[in-house]
């Protein structure tokens, strides 16, 4: 990933790591609605797409995107760039589907999402936390009666993993809608320095008087992301919260007015 009307050190400290070549093993993602035709009783029938997403991504398909690919003479080939492209490309009317979202997984952590009103990425970030589900107006015999191993005394841990959605339009220059290393910093400010390696119940002023369940942790993630990424002038869509493999929780945009 390189600009081309910038030296190496502005690319470096744009791109870090992304600046030389490296591979995605992207995986695409595409969704269409419609009625069900009665003579198929399909949407879109899977031998009309095919042929379609072939023309769409044999052009990509095992190239080094930065010099095999005409769209990347000018642009960056971030996930969001090349999201952007297939979007372009591909049909948005098959049979009587229409194209209504397209995922570009670039890797484990970076997702773009387009539908036809917006496009957002999603980064994924872990840490470590732990608590105890206690509420301070019941008993102890309560609160085991209600939490249970939960509201062991001296709390328990959880490997948490956080996932950020940003939403907006990708910068002409970067190609991104947020540098990833400036959304790491973010959340290296405001999360992991408040929570990683913390004891939610007691390091945390923001759980003095709030029960620090997924729901409140996740509330209050979102409202500490979502100010600071509208101060330095980035939307944020969504957070996803895991607690366990079992336990999922999320905040989007307009959930909490
Ligand atoms: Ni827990």
């Amino acid at each position: 990933m390189r600009h081309p009307d910038w030296g190496d050190e502005r690319n470096l400290e744009t791109f870090g790591r992304d600046f030389g070549p490296h591979g995605h093993e992207y995986t695409l993602d595409i969704a269409f609605d419609g009625p069900i035709s009665p003579d198929d009783g399909m949407i879109v029938n899977i031998s009309d797409l095919k042929p379609l997403l072939k023309t769409a991504l044999e052009p990509l398909d095992g190239q080094f995107l930065d010099v095999g690919h005409p769209q990347f003479a000018t642009q960056r080939p971030t996930a969001e760039n090349i999201a952007l492209l297939l979007w372009q490309t591909l049909p948005h009317s098959v049979a009587s589907g229409t194209l209504r979202r397209l995922r570009l997984q670039e890797s484990r952590r970076v997702r773009v999402e387009i539908t036809p009103h917006t496009m957002k990425t999603s980064r994924t970030y872990e840490f470590a936390a732990a608590h105890r589900l206690f509420a301070p107006q019941l008993s102890d015999e309560e609160n085991f009666g209600r939490f249970d191993k939960c509201s062991n005394a001296a709390g328990h841990g959880h490997n948490y993993n956080l996932e950020v959605t940003v939403a907006g339009a990708p910068d002409a220059q970067t190609g991104f809608i947020i540098l990833p290393q400036k959304l790491d910093a973010i959340v290296d400010a405001e999360i992991y320095a408040r929570f990683d390696h913390k004891h939610l119940n007691v390091d945390c002023p923001e759980f003095r008087d709030l029960i620090p369940t997924s729901e409140n942790l996740a509330k209050v993630i979102f409202e500490i992301l979502s100010a600071r990424l509208k101060n330095d002038g980035f939307e944020l869509a969504k957070i996803g919260l895991h607690e366990t493999q079992k336990n999922y929780f999320e905040v989007e945009a307009g959930d909490l007015q």
